[in-house]
């Protein structure tokens, strides 16, 4: 391989960025021990925000997106992997300053790859990718701090987008009871079919009163939205429930007493699915191939070209995407 097809972002004298599918030489590629074919990439709000030059997400432009991507080994220096061999390499830098997955090839260290999981195909796991990772490592480390389904309801917001679909599905599949909220009232059919119990609107986890606690509503939360949407899930979360956060689509920041964690025991858990360490994440994913693994994953795709990925990042700056983008290569 001498060149290449990728999507390459570049910052422009004033400052601007534009993107578009060019071809490259295979210098382009940081000289990483494993070369793999990429048959599969998906699309994250992050990679939106490196395509569109967040510094926070990627610093060096030129620069190709992609913070998950699958495929077939070519070549690999360390001998772990065989050519020929399905792998999956999502988080770490992968995307961020490293060349992502929006392109014919990637090149890692050998320490970012997982071996596909036997049963499950490289599209499989392509629709799942980081989104069903990062839902599923909440799950298990909510069920590491005592959560169960006896204790009542998950609440999931942001629940139309890649991690929100995914949580629903997996939790049920768990045997949760899942209420979701989402900002789309389009979106509630869908919800329902993929596990939702009852879906909620975004204004029902935004309490605006100011009380340090409220009644219950749900005995934990898996929160994609941070800000005010954060402060009300821990607020309304029953005794010793957990609450998961992830994301920051609304706001970073929140600004709340310490009562739900000292009167009732609610933990707050980190998720940072980039460094989890690879026991954790083999595991993880293992879980996705078997008990977690969610139904409806077709439900839940939708396909695109590597030339239509600029078009689909506007969709995601927008909270206008549905379930998990996938695209193919
Ligand atoms: N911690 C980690 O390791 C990790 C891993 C992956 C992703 N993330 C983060 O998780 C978040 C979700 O990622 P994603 O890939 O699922 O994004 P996504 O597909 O774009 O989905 C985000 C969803 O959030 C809701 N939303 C959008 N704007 C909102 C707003 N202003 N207020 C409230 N809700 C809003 C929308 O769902 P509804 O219309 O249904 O409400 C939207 O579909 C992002 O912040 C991402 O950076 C973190």
């Amino acid at each position: 391989m001498e060149k290449y097809r990728a999507l390459v972002v570049r910052e422009n004298e004033e400052g601007s960025f534009s993107k578009g599918v060019e071809l490259v030489d295979q210098g382009f590629l940081p000289a990483n021990d494993v070369l793999i074919k990429v048959k599969y990439a998906a699309l994250n709000y992050k990679d939106a925000l490196s395509a569109s030059g967040h510094k926070g997400v990627s610093r060096f432009y030129p620069h190709t997106p992609g913070v998950d991507a699958c495929g077939i080994v070519e070549e690999d220096k360390s001998g772990r992997f065989e050519p020929g061999q399905a792998v999956i390499c999502t988080s770490y830098d992968l995307g961020m300053n490293t060349k992502g997955g929006f392109a014919e090839y990637i090149s890692v260290p050998a320490e970012w790859i997982v071996p596909l999981p036997e049963k499950m195909s490289l599209k499989e796991a392509m629709i799942m990718g980081t989104a069903a990772y990062t839902a599923a490592l909440a799950l298990y480390k909510m069920e590491n701090n005592g959560q169960r389904p006896a204790m009542g309801p998950i609440m999931v917001t942001g629940a139309s987008g890649g991690v929100g679909s995914m949580a629903v599905a997996i939790l049920k599949k768990a045997g949760y009871e899942v209420l979701a909220s989402s900002g789309k009232q389009e979106a509630v059919g869908y919800l329902l079919s993929i596990g939702a119990k009852e879906v909620l609107d975004r204004s029902a986890v935004n309490d605006e009163s100011g009380r340090p606690l409220l009644r219950s509503e749900w005995a934990g939360a898996i929160d994609n939205v941070g800000g005010n949407t954060l402060v009300t899930l821990l607020k309304k979360c029953g005794r010793n429930g957990s609450v998961a956060t992830i994301g920051l689509v609304d706001r970073a920041e929140f600004d709340m007493s310490i009562y739900p964690f000292i009167l009732n025991g609610v933990n707050l858990l980190g998720i940072d699915s980039a460094e989890t360490p690879m026991n954790i994440r083999t595991l993880v994913w293992e879980k996705l191939a078997q008990e977690w693994r969610p139904d409806h994953l077709e439900e839940i795709a939708s396909f695109c070209s590597l030339e239509e990925i600029p078009a689909q990042m506007d969709l995601i700056l927008n909270g206008k995407t549905k379930g998990r983008v996938v695209a193919e290569m």
